[in-house]
């Protein structure tokens, strides 16, 4: 039986209940399939902060290394400053482990429609970069207490970085429609982003196959929501992509619909799935959220670890479940998380 080792990491807030649930359903169907998932938890977050000080130990990264994945819920607390969640704990390990990819898939369901009831064929991608951009984290804060203050951050765009980005997704783009939508503000931020574009550009070239577009990010939010059947692809900066995907989580019909992996394609390190959303402190422990997108990023996961017809069966089993109407509160149904994690794994 081929068995995978997965560092789980539930975090905070619905954290503790969506993993649990998705694990739940992967370790049904690796009972069918012959794998294996050889688990273990780490308790770290804004909670271990709290008790401990820190959000994962000095050594986390040793401590995950070795895995083959990591299995990630979501991290922050409103009692928490939250500035620390993505400094201490989720750019640590993306940008530690050259997670330089995070692909974040937007579809419709069967089941249930988004706010965009018209729209029947979405089924696109955003492929975010993931380790620098505007993210990177560089700046300060000058004379903060007076009248003079100032804040600065610095984006930082390299051309390996975009390079390597670019190449994911053109050779993403092969797999599925070859249509690549590059999203930019070159126009008015002229250095940083003109260089993201004129990079892409040349990568373009080597994909003759694929058709290359270049988009506005404003022009694009909109699009997303007038006329989101055009994307195939999404290619973006990392602070453009995170405001794209919870928009495209929004027009699937929830923030909680929607899987992503932040991925090191070239498995030098492992790669880390979570769902897109955070770790709605408002909607915890009341059994409530929708697992959706925690067992969608398993799947991803699965994908990940060339578990193809596993993911699928994922996959279908959720559309099944959806279809029979079996849906979770913030889709309109009443169906609790563990319900929908039992329902998908007597769909398998
Ligand atoms: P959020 O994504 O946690 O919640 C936004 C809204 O969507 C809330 O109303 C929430 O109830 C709802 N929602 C989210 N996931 C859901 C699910 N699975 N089922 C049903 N409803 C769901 O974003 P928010 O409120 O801005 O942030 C909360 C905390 O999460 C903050 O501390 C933030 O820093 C952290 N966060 C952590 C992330 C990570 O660890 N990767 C990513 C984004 C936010
Ligand atoms: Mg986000």
């Amino acid at each position: 039986m081929k068995t995978y080792k997965i560092a789980v990491v539930p975090g905070d807030g619905i954290g503790p209940e969506i993993v649990p649930a998705a694990l739940k359903v992967v370790d049904a169907l690796g009972e069918k399939m012959n794998f294996r998932f050889e688990k273990e938890f780490y308790p770290w977050g804004a909670g271990h902060y709290l008790e401990h000080g820190e959000f994962m130990p000095a050594n986390g990264l040793e401590i995950l290394k070795p895995y083959d994945a990591v299995f990630f819920g979501s991290v922050g607390l409103p009692e928490v400053d939250d500035t620390l969640p993505a400094k201490d704990y989720t750019f640590k390990v993306r940008t530690g482990f050259q997670q330089y990819v995070n692909f974040r898939p937007v579809r419709t369901w069967p089941g249930f429609h988004g706010p965009l009831k018209d729209k029947k064929n979405i089924d696109f991608v955003v492929v975010r970069e993931n380790t620098e951009g505007e993210f990177v984290q560089v700046g300060s804060q000058i004379m903060p207490d007076t009248e003079n203050g100032m804040g600065i951050d610095t984006s930082v765009f390299t051309r390996k970085g975009i390079e390597r980005i670019a190449h994911y997704a053109f050779q993403l783009s092969r797999k599925r429609r070859k249509k690549v939508h590059h999203i930019t503000k070159s126009n008015t931020l002229i250095n940083s982003l003109t260089y993201w574009d004129r990079v892409i550009r040349e990568v373009a070239q080597q994909y003759p196959d694929v058709e290359h577009h270049q988009m506005y990010i404003d022009n694009c939010s909109a699009n997303f929501v007038l006329r989101p059947e055009i994307f195939d692809v999404v290619l973006t900066t990392n602070l453009f992509g995170d405001i794209l995907s919870d928009l495209g989580g929004a027009i699937m019909g929830s923030l909680g619909l929607d899987g992503s992996g932040n991925i090191n394609p070239e498995k030098e390190y492992p790669s880390m799935f979570e769902p897109i959303h955070g770790s709605a402190p408002d909607i915890a422990g009341k059994n409530v959220a929708n697992p959706l997108g925690t067992i969608w990023s398993a799947a991803i996961m699965l994908e990940h670890l060339e578990e193809h017809e596993a993911a699928s069966k994922i996959m279908a089993a959720m559309d099944k479940t959806c279809a029979d109407g079996i849906l979770p509160v913030d889709l309109g149904g009443n169906a609790g998380t563990t319900d929908i994690a039992d329902t998908i794994i007597e769909r398998l």
